[in-house]
Parts: C-alpha cells; sequence; structure tokens
C-alpha cells in the first residue's frame, strides 16, 4: 500500500509541475503568475480544492498520442474567499499554452455545473492560446458548451473572468458572457482577430496592446469592467468585488456592522452644488460623502465617465448606485453610458442588490454621431433596465432633471420606490436656456432688447418650473430634503424597502432593445 500510495504522491507532485521547471520560468520572467499561484493568491489560504488533475486529453493526431499535459492544461476545484464558497478555473499556460481541448473543456464544465447546483460564484482565470488546433472541432465544441453553460447559469450565480495572459477568437465570448472582465495593465489581452490577420485582411497596423491590451477594453470598448496593475491587486480586488454580491439569485448579499454613524450628518452636502447651474462639480465626492466609510468599488471606471456605477454600503448594506458625473459631458447620457447604466442595473437586479439613483442629467447627448449610432435603441436599454428591476430603488435628484432623462434615470414612473430631491433640483421638459427660446421666442425676437429679455424669461421659466416643488406637489417626488441629511434619509428608506416584494408578469424573458 506504501508504495501504491508514494506512487499517487509522486503523480500528483508531477501534475502540480504543469508544464515543467523551464516553462514556468519563462511564465515568470514575463512578470505572470502560475495557475496555481493564481489560484492560491485569490482564496483563503490553505482552502483550495483540485479537482479532475488526472485528467488526460484523449487526442492521437498530430503526434499529439505522445505529449503529455498535466491536468490539461487547466486547474479546476473549489475553496473559499472571505470563508465562502467559490468554484475556480486556471488556465495553465505552460501546459500547451494553456489551450483547450476536449477535456480540458470538459473540466471547465464539471465546475460550472458544479458551482451553479451549489449556488456559487464561479471565478474563470484565463490564459490560453484559444482553441487547441491539434483537436479541431472537439476544441470548437468545447468552447460551445462552455458559452452555454455561461448563459445558463447567468443570472443564478456570479460569473467573474480574469484576463491574465492572451484570451483570442471565440475565448473571448466566454468571458465576454459572465458579470465581471478583470484585467491586468500589460499582461491581458483579448482579441477576436489578432495582428496578423489584422494586417492581412484590412491592412491596418496594430500592436497586440493597443488592439487588445487592459487599457483599450476598460476605457474604449467598455469589454473590461476593472484595471489593475499587477496580479496581486486584481485578486485583492475580486475577493472585495464578492464581498458586494451574494452567492447566488435566490440569497441577499452579504452584511457588514457598519463602524460609520448611521446618523451621520454631512454639512459639506450643502456646499457641492454649486448656484450656477452651468458649473460642474465632482459626484463622486458625493458618493463618498454618502458611503459607508467613504468606501466605493467603482465598476467600469474608466468608461463612459459621464455616467457612474458601481457598489457602496449603507449601514453594512451592499448598494448600486447609477449617477450622472457632472463633470464629463457634463452628465449627459449617450450610448456607452446607457449601456454601462443598463448593463450594471441588470446585474444588480439579477443579484438582489437595491439601487441608488444619483441624478444631475442635462439630456440625451444630442448629434448625428449618436443618432446614427442608435441612441434611441441604447438609451431605450435604461428604460427597460429600470422599469423591470424589482429590487428597491431610491432615485434622488440632486440638480437637473431634464426631458427623457429624468425618466431614464429611473422616475417615479418608472418604478422608483422612493424619490427624494435636493432643494437645487430642476426637473423639467428641458434645461430653462432651451425651453425660453422656444416658448418666448416670438417675445425675444420682437423685443428691443432681446438678449435681456431672454434673460427674464429663462429666470421665468426656472422660478415657475424648474424646482423640485411642482413634482413634489404631484407626487413624483416623495420629500425634498437637506442635502445634508441625506445619509441617514437614505438608510431610514432602503430599511423601510427592505421587505419589498414585487415580480412582473410571467413570461419567457422579455425582449430587451440589445
Ligand atoms: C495548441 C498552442 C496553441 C493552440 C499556443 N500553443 N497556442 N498549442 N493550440 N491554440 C502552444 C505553442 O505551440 C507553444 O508550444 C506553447 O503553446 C506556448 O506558445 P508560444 O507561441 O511559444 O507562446 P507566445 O510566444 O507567448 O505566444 C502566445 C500566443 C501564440 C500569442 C497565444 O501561441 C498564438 O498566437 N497562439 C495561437 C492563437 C490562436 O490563433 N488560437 C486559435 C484562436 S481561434 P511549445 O510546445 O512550443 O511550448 C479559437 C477558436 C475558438 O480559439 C472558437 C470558439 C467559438
Amino acid at each position: 500500500m506504501n508504495e501504491k500510495i508514494d506512487k499517487l504522491l509522486d503523480t500528483r507532485k508531477k501534475i502540480e509541475l504543469g508544464g515543467g521547471e523551464k516553462r514556468i520560468e519563462k511564465q515568470h520572467s514575463q512578470g505572470k503568475l502560475t495557475a496555481r499561484e493564481r489560484i492560491n493568491l485569490l482564496l483563503d489560504e490553505g482552502s483550495f480544492v483540485e479537482i479532475d488533475a488526472f485528467v488526460k486529453h484523449r487526442s492521437t493526431n498530430f503526434g499529439m498520442d505522445k505529449v503529455e499535459a498535466n491536468a490539461d492544461g487547466v486547474v479546476t476545484g473549489y475553496g473559499t474567499i472571505d470563508g465562502r464558497l467559490v468554484f475556480v478555473f486556471a488556465q495553465d499556460f505552460t501546459v500547451l499554452g494553456g489551450s483547450l481541448g476536449e477535456m480540458h473543456a470538459n473540466k471547465i464544465v464539471k465546475v460550472q455545473q458544479m458551482a451553479l447546483k451549489m449556488g456559487a460564484p464561479l471565478i474563470g482565470i484565463n490564459d490560453s492560446g484559444g482553441a487547441r488546433i491539434q483537436e479541431g472541432v472537439d476544441a470548437l465544441s468545447g468552447y460551445g458548451k462552455i458559452f452555454y453553460n455561461n448563459t445558463i447559469a447567468s443570472g443564478v450565480i456570479p460569473q467573474i473572468s480574469v484576463i491574465l495572459g492572451p484570451c483570442a477568437g471565440g475565448a473571448v465570448y466566454s468571458p465576454a458572457l459572465t458579470d465581471f472582465i478583470f484585467m491586468v495593465d500589460g499582461i491581458s489581452r483579448m482579441f477576436i482577430t489578432g495582428p496578423q490577420v489584422i494586417k492581412a485582411v484590412t491592412g491596418e497596423d496594430v500592436t497586440q496592446e493597443e488592439l487588445g491590451g487592459a487599457n483599450t477594453h476598460n476605457r474604449v470598448s467598455g469589454v473590461a469592467h476593472f484595471m489593475d496593475s499587477s496580479e496581486e491587486e486584481c485578486m485583492a480586488r475580486i475577493r472585495r468585488l464578492l464581498s458586494f454580491l451574494p452567492s447566488n439569485n435566490l440569497e441577499s448579499p452579504p452584511e457588514y456592522n457598519s463602524t460609520d454613524d448611521i446618523n451621520r450628518i454631512e454639512e459639506k452636502l450643502n456646499e457641492i452644488v454649486p448656484d450656477n447651474p452651468n458649473k460642474p462639480y465632482d459626484m463622486k465626492e458625493i458618493i463618498g460623502l454618502l458611503a459607508d466609510n467613504g468606501d466605493f468599488l467603482e465598476v467600469q471606471e474608466n468608461y463612459a465617465e459621464n455616467i457612474i456605477t458601481g457598489f457602496i454600503r449603507l449601514n453594512g448594506k451592499s448598494i448600486g448606485v447609477i449617477a450622472n458625473q457632472p463633470r464629463i459631458l457634463a452628465g449627459c447620457l449617450d450610448i456607452n453610458a446607457s449601456d454601462k447604466a443598463a448593463r450594471f442595473i441588470r446585474t444588480c437586479d439579477a443579484f438582489n442588490i437595491p439601487l441608488l439613483n444619483l441624478v444631475d442629467v442635462p439630456g440625451f447627448l444630442p448629434g448625428t454621431d449618436q443618432e446614427y449610432g442608435g441612441i434611441i435603441r441604447h438609451g431605450a436599454k435604461m428604460l427597460y433596465a429600470y422599469s423591470e428591476a424589482t429590487v428597491p430603488k431610491i432615485t434622488l435628484i440632486i440638480r437637473k432633471a431634464y426631458g427623457g432623462a429624468y425618466l431614464a434615470m429611473c422616475s417615479k414612473d418608472l418604478g422608483a420606490d422612493q424619490v427624494f430631491a435636493w432643494p437645487s433640483a430642476e426637473i423639467a421638459v428641458m434645461g430653462p436656456e432651451g425651453a425660453a427660446n422656444i416658448i418666448f421666442k416670438d417675445e425675444i425676437k420682437e423685443s428691443s432688447n432681446p438678449t435681456e429679455t431672454r434673460d427674464e424669461k429663462i429666470k421665468e421659466y426656472r422660478d415657475l418650473v424648474a424646482n423640485p416643488y411642482i413634482a413634489a406637489s404631484r407626487g413624483f417626488i416623495d420629500d425634498v430634503i437637506v442635502p445634508s441629511t441625506t445619509r441617514p434619509r437614505l438608510i431610514s428608506a432602503f430599511d423601510m424597502l427592505e421587505s419589498k416584494r414585487e415580480s412582473n408578469p410571467r413570461k419567457k424573458h422579455g425582449n430587451m432593445p440589445v
């Protein structure tokens, strides 16, 4: 027996060496950790339990019958993060470039299905040359199975993708089907087709980094949600993100004891909004002042910065924040902002995270670029996402709430459970300048001093219409509050809404404009 046990231990040791010392050195020399090092960094110390370590490929073509690929190039199993169960897979680039063949895929599918059955998050670490070329259609089928399981698990368990190496071809679509994508600057690459093919087909010269690096996907394409400067930082941020999420759609997010005063009055909030309605301020400062201990985990921080999305805690409970940013494009909604916000709203709704909407929006961004790009379709996603969301929804109108954008930021009519306004709020069909130009067009034209008349009319319109009291008198706003009291008011309102039960009519699924 002892001999057999020794053999088992030797075999396991060999498997754990992946592609061997030389390839591990190469991986390290590129500033990358190995699959097992990554898993150990991510999970609670000593909690990882590997499964399927003995799996082997069945491929015989192209001399593959002589190729031993330890663990078939992917390490799979489970462990804990902050004591909570998670499932994990990490592709091992030192073994056949982490390429995905039939058995490699089967291992990933097994942890996907286990995560779904157990109702626990799945974190996939991608570092792979894509479909294993020698395995042909078996490799493609493997990806197909993974996509299918990603889709079935969507909205049931949180799925997180970490890109820590190349991620090429169809391989990018599994991450794209998951809830959050993490990238590390200088290490991560995602593209459908690499630079060589692009050069051959279109003649365009582009580097791998420009085409699909962390900056590209965090700032330009909006494919990724987080960018870090090292694998260590990235793993720490994944752990932090999970602290805001429940393990599955039937649970509530974890609650923490708040060390911040729930009755904190924040005098600074009375000063933040400038008297001049055209002057910007930093919405993130407001978010920081409202949140428990100023703690804010921003999602897609570098993309469509005219809208802010992310997680805070109020009295220890997870809250998803969607806020206009007056510093960028005056806080207008555009195509990218609509996509970003709609996706975030749906992520929160799927995982029982209440929504806080902070509004200072002058409208949808005008222009042919936006119209030709389909702002009607994209903007509609926000209307759709807010309307179908059944989690508690609280809207706070800070300053401008004009036109369709007033509705699109979750007005009462889109199902906001509570709408508060600061006295600085202006709710109108459009801004006072635009409105005066249209409804007092003749008076302004015929006036001996058109500029003065125009200014007077703008003031008249603002005094009459652009304030919170008309909306409050109709019940569209539940209360006008002193800014400094916002935190206690929000905490009290979210507490009141905690037992909210609402469901939409039964249907197969809706038909969200995409
Ligand atoms: C088999 C692969 C492989 C693959 C890499 N390797 N990719 N083996 N299938 N797809 C092997 C290499 O042969 C090499 O083996 C080892 O992994 C390391 O690769 P290197 O090329 O030496 O590493 P590096 O120079 O860092 O380059 C990494 C790379 C490059 C950029 C990823 O390997 C590459 O371009 N690979 C092909 C990428 C690709 O086109 N994949 C198919 C995408 S299409 P040795 O033994 O020499 O160490 C696809 C379709 C999916 O994925 C569709 C789903 C719907």
